[in-house]
């Protein structure tokens, strides 16, 4: 059995972190973005080492960049050089303070619903308006970026696009050729791109990551790479992330951001990011191939239990976005998975009004334990099917 299969529910439900303590006991939960697998042995290594030392002062985040461009090197070939890079504690909290400077009061900054809900609630923490530029349905299937629409928003005015790539939660890897296509746009009409790369790292076979400054800065456009070992090593809770300026200006720009941003970076996410970068590939190659074997997994579980359920295996990550419209529980049928299924889920609606009777399922488990999610899922319907 590998160490992905190697978990129990027992072992899980003793974990603090906010996936396995929101719920009571019989609920089995599968929403938020936490994978269920044992951390690579190297990050508890260094960690173990953190505390044995007795080191939990500030961060200094002195090895970080270079950790990050020698990472970015041979997982994505893009050369990054490592005097762009700054940290933060968090994406989120990164692009609150990239918006701050890239942006003005008002300013409209472009998103593509259904997304990551922390996208709109950031852009109006920050004073921005949103201008919600939906994903595209695909005939046969699926979503994908609709860049008539993105140019008429960037024409409109706005001033700013956070794009979600690879996206949470329709899992698509953008190409290089729509990406460049956007970055074409992006500097006709003066948009800053701040790039959401966090699920890059959990590109599954048959897709590639393009980062979006490797193709926006000989375009000649204004872009900056937000990034984080934290979803691919399950470290999210550790609180560090990286940002790359795609751009001399974008540079220059970063050196109006809060001077003692980088201190804000939690130690010990520092020292994992720092590991990971280093010495993660063979765990996040092992992690990769339990994914690609979960998303085939949850095809077949759907095929047995849901059937009416439309499922479009992610080109990246461990998030399913599930099309329940057909089973009639109405715009939220995570509620009815939780109410009569006792299977936690995130509720489509709050991706968008486009996430309307979807749901959004964690596939980051063993095989077992998400048989039981999808099992648990079928049991909530059969008195409807
Ligand atoms: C697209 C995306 N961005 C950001 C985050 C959160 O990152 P952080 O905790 O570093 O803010 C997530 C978490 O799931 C995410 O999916």
């Amino acid at each position: 059995m590998t160490a992905f299969e190697d978990i129990t529910l027992a072992k899980l439900r003793g974990r603090a972190s906010a996936k396995w303590t929101t719920y009571p006991a019989d609920v089995l939960p599968a929403w938020v973005a936490e994978m269920d697998f044992p951390l690579a042995d190297p990050i508890k290594q260094r960690l173990r080492r953190a505390i044995d030392s007795d080191d939990c002062g500030y961060a200094h985040p002195t090895a970080l960049a270079e950790a990050f461009a020698a990472f970015a090197k041979s997982r994505f070939s893009w050369t990054v050089d490592p005097s762009r890079v700054r940290s933060a504690p968090e994406v989120m909290i990164a692009i609150a303070e990239l918006l701050r400077i890239v942006t003005k009061p008002g300013d409209g900054v472009v998103i593509n619903p259904p997304v990551y809900p922390p996208f709109a609630m950031v852009i109006e923490e920050v004073g921005r308006k949103v201008i919600d530029v939906p994903l595209a349905h695909v005939q046969g299937g699926g979503w994908d970026l609709d860049l008539g629409a993105l140019e008429k928003a960037f024409a409109d005015g706005a001033k700013a696009y956070l794009l979600c790539n690879p996206h949470n939660p329709v899992g698509r890897v953008f190409e290089k050729s729509q990406l460049e296509a956007i970055a074409k746009l992006a500097k006709q009409y003066n948009v800053v791109v701040l790039a959401d790369e966090i699920h890059g790292p959990l590109v599954l076979p048959g897709a590639v990551h393009v980062p979006f400054v490797s193709v926006s800065e000989p375009i000649g456009a204004d872009a900056i790479t937000i990034t984080s070992a934290s979803k691919a090593f399950n470290i999210a809770g550790l609180k560090c992330a990286v940002f790359v300026a795609g751009s001399p200006a974008m540079q220059s720009a970063m050196k109006k951001l809060p001077i003692e941003l980088p201190e804000r970076v939690g130690l010990h996410g520092m020292l994992a990011n720092i590991v990971a970068f280093q010495e993660g590939a063979q765990y996040l190659d092992g992690l990769l191939a339990q994914l690609d074997r979960n998303r085939a997994l949850m095809g077949q579980l759907i095929g047995v239990y849901l059937p009416a359920v439309r499922y479009i295996p992610p080109q990246a990550g461990y998030l399913a976005w599930l099309d329940c419209s057909a089973l009639g529980l109405g715009e939220d049928p995570a509620k009815v998975f939780l109410k009569q299924g006792k299977v936690a889920l995130m509720r489509g609606l709050d991706f968008g009004r486009q996430g309307a009777c979807f749901t959004r399922v964690n596939m980051g488990t063993s095989s077992a334990i998400l048989s039981e999610i999808v099992g648990r899922m079928g049991k909530a319907i059969e008195g409807t099917r």
